[in-house]
């Protein structure tokens, strides 16, 4: 049977791919990635059971055959191995009188100084791993990895900021007491494919810091660029406090939650699992969540609004990273009145974004790490066509294995699935509006409640469209796309898109609670608590000022 024949679209998809003499020697990956490892109880080891093979975006075009490369193996553990992680960090929180949960602040900062200047030496190998499992630009991996770097750094400034403001008593109603953040006890932490070292290292960091102990599960796309940081966890942290496990989560997330030992899980990703997972805790009671979840973030672009800011901002906000971010801009309503000069514009700036492979200068779109994703996104193009949409920019929607040029898709109706599922993808749902009701209508009915953006200029309308969205949604963007940074600004959201709240400071906050030393203000209590401090005897009861 011959091959069917190509669209010219296709064909240019299919000719992005490289073949294995066309990558660039900088940017190949060598077999030393493909070593099973994992760290459980400060040991660095080589699994030795089944595995899983980790598969590259990036296809290769191997004489004319053109298919997802296999980039290395992780270990597919079972339940013992991942009850073996758990334990670790059991033992290693010790009912809250291990090593490390009662090591003074200073030797914990300490300790994630050392785990940062150790972090930085692996920074090309981290990035090159990024960019060949979920497809993310070079430039855009080596930001990821600089901006985590920044944040660790940032976490601990704000710690020694919060310790220094506890390090003193307090004197009220005859009672002295000194209040500190202590941990919470062992901590599962999952971060999501496409932030797969920023979104886990934003709740890791801040959970080790304050003294838990952890598991950690990598997402299944962004799993192995973190097996160059093993050897720093296992050398900067005492054994067990940090675990990482692989494996497919039936097998070995579900016995680790029914054990009810997890007092803390951070978790970035869907709401359908956060609740399975929460469910299967049998005190959930005892759990805390910190929980980064779905968004379907919506941009209003009013009649009175900045065409060609608006454009460049939707542009970003829809396709930054293929729109594979929990901020983007899933679905744009504009006015009636410019909405002609709004698609003009949109389909002339996309048309201009450069597509290939995440180490081209430049490049803007590249190929999609998920499975299916392609069929996934072109069902939800294809709907809102039957519902009377069309595709708007040429070969929008078009795709060939990893690929999918980007599509522009208008006008997207209620009924369409495309104007309230999340499609974490490169197609843009326009719709029009004549009254903004429509798009308070929207909000309120969405169920989600992470961000929104509004461009106008009207100083007055923005008030009013202020007031009214902002108890439904957590952060409202005046002129601009939707975004987390910067990392110091609160990160939440409300119905299904987030529980609790994380930016430097917050983040210290989830992973701890207030405890407090208390007594009479009569002169023996004065006397022991003096001993104490002057005596230096208790790393929690003191009055150091960290520098
Ligand atoms: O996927 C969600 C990320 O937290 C978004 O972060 O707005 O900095 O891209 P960002």
């Amino acid at each position: 049977m011959s091959a069917p024949t190509l669209t010219n679209f296709e064909e240019k998809l299919k000719n992005s791919f490289p073949t294995p003499e066309s990558i660039p020697q900088e940017v190949k990956i060598t077999s030393k990635n493909y070593e099973p490892l994992y760290l459980i109880d400060g040991k660095i080891l080589t699994w030795t059971g089944p595995l899983q093979e980790v598969s590259s975006p990036i296809c290769i075009n191997q004489q004319g055959e053109i298919k997802r490369s296999i980039i290395g193996m992780v270990p597919a553990m079972d339940e013992k191995a991942a009850m073996d992680g758990l334990y670790a960090a059991v033992r290693a929180w010790d009912n809250g009188r291990g090593v490390w949960p009662t090591m003074s602040v200073k030797g914990r900062i300490s300790a994630v100084e050392k785990f940062v200047g150790m972090m930085r030496l692996v920074r090309d190998e981290v990035v090159k791993l990024m960019m060949w499992e979920i497809g993310k630009s070079l430039e855009d991996s080596y930001k990821e990895f600089d901006r985590t770097v920044d944040y660790i750094i940032k976490t601990i400034d704000a710690l020694k900021e919060s310790d220094r403001n506890n390090s003193r008593f307090s004197l009220d109603d005859g009672v002295i007491a000194q209040v500190r953040r202590s941990p919470l006890g062992v901590c599962l932490s999952m971060g999501p494919f496409n932030y797969p070292l920023n979104e886990t290292y934003t709740t890791l960091i801040p959970a080790l810091i304050m003294g838990n102990t952890l598991v950690v599960k990598p997402p299944k796309f962004g799993v192995l660029l973190h097996q160059p940081l093993l050897e720093a966890f296992a050398e900067c942290f005492p054994a067990g406090v940090v675990n990482f496990i692989y494996g497919h989560g039936t097998n070995i997330i579900t016995p680790i939650m029914k054990s009810g030992l997890i007092d803390v899980l951070a978790f970035i990703g869907s709401s359908k699992v956060a609740d399975i997972l929460k469910l299967q805790h049998p005190r959930p009671h005892r759990m805390r969540s910190i929980l980064g979840l779905d968004a379907k973030n919506p941009a209003l672009v009013m009649a009175d609004a900045d065409l060609d800011l608006a454009v460049r901002e939707c542009v970003m906000g829809s396709l930054a990273f293929n729109g594979q971010r929990c901020t983007g801009l899933k679905l744009l309503f504009v006015h009636t009145s410019i909405i002609d000069q709004f698609l003009t514009k949109l389909v002339t700036a996309i048309d201009a974004l450069p597509q290939g492979m995440p180490w081209e200068k430049g490049v803007k779109l590249t190929p999609l790490p998920e499975f299916n994703k392609v069929q996934t996104l072109k069902g939800y193009v294809d709907d809102a066509l039957a519902k009377g949409a069309k595709i708007l920019n040429e070969g929008g929607g078009t795709s060939y294995e990893t690929m999918f040029h980007p599509a522009i898709i208008y006008p997207v109706t209620p009924d369409a699935a495309l104007y309230g599922v999340e499609q974490f993808g490169p197609v843009v749902p326009v719709c029009s509006y004549s009254d903004e009701q429509e798009f308070l209508d929207f909000v309120t009915k969405s169920n989600y409640g992470q961000q929104l953006s509004l461009f106008g200029t009207n100083p007055k309308t923005i008030a009013h469209l202020i007031d009214q969205l902002t108890n439904q949604v957590s952060r409202i963007n005046i002129n601009s796309q939707c975004q987390r940074g910067p990392d110091t600004l609160p990160f939440t959201g409300r119905k299904d898109s987030a529980e609790a709240t994380l930016s430097i400071s917050d983040a210290l906050r989830c992973f701890s609670i207030r405890s407090l030393v208390a007594t009479q203000a009569n002169e023996s209590s004065k006397d022991i608590i003096q001993d104490i401090v002057t005596g230096r005897h208790s790393n929690f009861l003191n009055t150091d000022f960290i520098l």
